[in-house]
């Protein structure tokens, strides 16, 4: 008996069934497996991600485990949760989700530990005139997986590790667990799977051997990169899998002309966008949406998040950037903190061991040594001293320190906030300032220096 009609499969549209209920043991985790991130976003995010790519109809998610959890950090996806309150198994996992499909499409089976699918093998699993479709892979070690039985085009059977014979367990070639099938024709092979296995579990693999009893099509189609279709069960495998994927970030940086002193040595956890002529040195990490200009170049520790960063930046080394903004060459570090709200005009210098938030500097300024700017204004061209403090909180509120342009601040001075320091003025070394300033002003707040002469001082006896 030959299936008719999967010529018309490839019409169908296809929705998308993720396994996330299992409990991952082996991760000895408190957190929902599926929940374990990737490049900074959790697994399962990558399969969601990777499916809305392309054209898909409904996302369901089969959730057990941590359920709760899993939606909460899902809530702004458009997917369909689906509880499995007890996880017999992966058939047992699809048959949850059943009801919630239309008959006439198909459906992509994910499991939700294996993340970094690529959409190409997806789209090239939807090309497949058959009744289902089974991503493998061959595996020099295939311990644990299910082994794959075949003939030349027809899969006759998926045997697991528990129930496999001593020649089947020779098998390198094994199940990923991804699978495409058509609705109908799934719902019929479920119906008919049983617990009959060393797992004592409703196994989804059981549907091969349903469906060649039914004379339906089952085609293998092979995947080349081990990597792609790699599960996650353990913190070895999970680390093994960020480090492929932060190399494959690496080697787009490289194509794109980025000079990285070590592909090894850079974490991207997020959208990293970078200009010509860019060099980045070992052991720096991105998080969020950042952006480098051209020309940039970002010393050795340097962690920058969520932050846009003109042509000709100097990031020097040790500097922790999150939520600012620099403008062309600015020149920021070592051992610098950007706060969000930090704006940097042009050219702006920022030197060691400074801290910004929720401060504009206009081009040209400077801030070379120890201080810290919060809740500031600075104008351009203005020079603030080393250990100069805005004094913004009063312990309830925040207050605001206006400087306008060209405005000396000798070192160790603390502004007192709400203040304003009017353009081209002059502030002593020492001063605590608690009263406007003029424009054109020099400003002295501090205690007048006395000596007494003659001065013994204790001795020791
Ligand atoms: C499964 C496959 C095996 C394949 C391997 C690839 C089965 C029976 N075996 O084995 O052939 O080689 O993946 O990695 O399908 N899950 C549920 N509910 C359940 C059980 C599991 O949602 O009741 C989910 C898990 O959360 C997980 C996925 O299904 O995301 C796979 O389950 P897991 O127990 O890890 O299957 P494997 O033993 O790895
Ligand atoms: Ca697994």
């Amino acid at each position: 008996m030959v299936s008719m009609n999967n010529a018309e499969n490839t019409n169908k549209k296809v929705e998308v069934c993720i396994l996330a209920a299992g409990k991952g043991t082996r991760m000895k985790s408190s957190k929902p497996k599926v929940l374990h991130p990737i490049a900074g976003r959790p697994m399962l995010q990558h399969l969601v991600s990777t499916v809305q790519s392309l054209n898909v109809n409904k996302v369901h998610v089969v959730v057990g485990n941590g359920a709760e959890e899993v939606k909460h950090a899902f809530q702004h996806e458009q997917v369909n949760f689906v509880p499995q309150l007890e996880q017999n198994g992966t058939g047992h996992a699809v048959m949850q989700a059943l009801p919630y499909f239309e008959e006439s499409n198909r459906v992509l089976i994910l499991l939700g530990d294996a993340p970094l699918l690529k959409p190409s093998t997806i789209a090239e699993m939807l090309e497949c005139e058959c009744d289902l479709a089974v991503l493998t892979v061959v595996q020099t070690n295939p311990f644990n997986y299910g082994r794959i039985i075949r003939t030349q085009d027809q899969i006759i059977e998926i045997v697991e590790e528990k129930d496999a014979s001593p020649e089947q367990q020779q098998i390198t070639e094994i199940n990923t667990g991804v699978m495409i099938a058509d609705v109908k024709k799934l719902t019929g092979w479920l119906e008919r799977i049983t617990p009959e296995n060393s797992q004592g579990e409703l196994l989804l693999t059981d549907i091969v051997k349903m469906a060649n009893l039914d004379g339906d099509i089952v085609k293998g189609i092979i995947a080349t990169d081990a990597m792609e279709v790699q599960g996650v069960n353990d913190f070895t495998q999970l680390s093994q899998l960020e480090r492929h994927y932060q190399s494959s970030i690496a080697q787009n940086l490289m194509q794109q002309g980025v000079h990285l002193m070590d592909p090894n040595r850079i974490d991207v956890r997020g959208d990293l966008s970078v200009g010509a002529d860019s060099t980045i040195d070992i052991n720096c990490i991105f998080e969020g949406a950042v952006s480098l200009g051209s020309n940039v170049r970002v010393g050795a520790n340097c962690k920058i998040i969520d932050s846009t960063i003109g042509d000709n930046v100097e990031v020097k080394p040790n500097s922790i950037i999150e939520g600012a903004s620099l403008e062309a060459g600015c020149s920021v570090g070592p051992f610098v903190r950007l706060r969000p709200g930090a704006q940097l005009g042009e050219d702006v210098a920022i030197g060691n061991f400074v801290e910004v938030k929720k401060t504009s500097m206009g081009k040209g300024s400077k801030a070379s040594h120890l201080s810290y700017l919060g809740d500031a204004l600075i104008g351009a061209g203005v020079n603030i001293g080393a250990g100069t403090i805005t004094c913004n909180y009063d312990g309830v509120n925040k207050h605001i320190t206006e400087i306008q342009d060209d405005v000396f601040v000798g070192s160790n001075t603390a502004l007192v906030a709400p203040v304003f320091v009017g353009e081209g003025s002059t502030i002593a070394a020492g001063s605590t300032i608690t009263k406007k300033i003029d424009a054109d002003t020099l400003a002295i707040g501090r205690g007048r220096q006395k000596n007494l002469s003659n001065w013994k001082g204790p001795r020791s006896k």
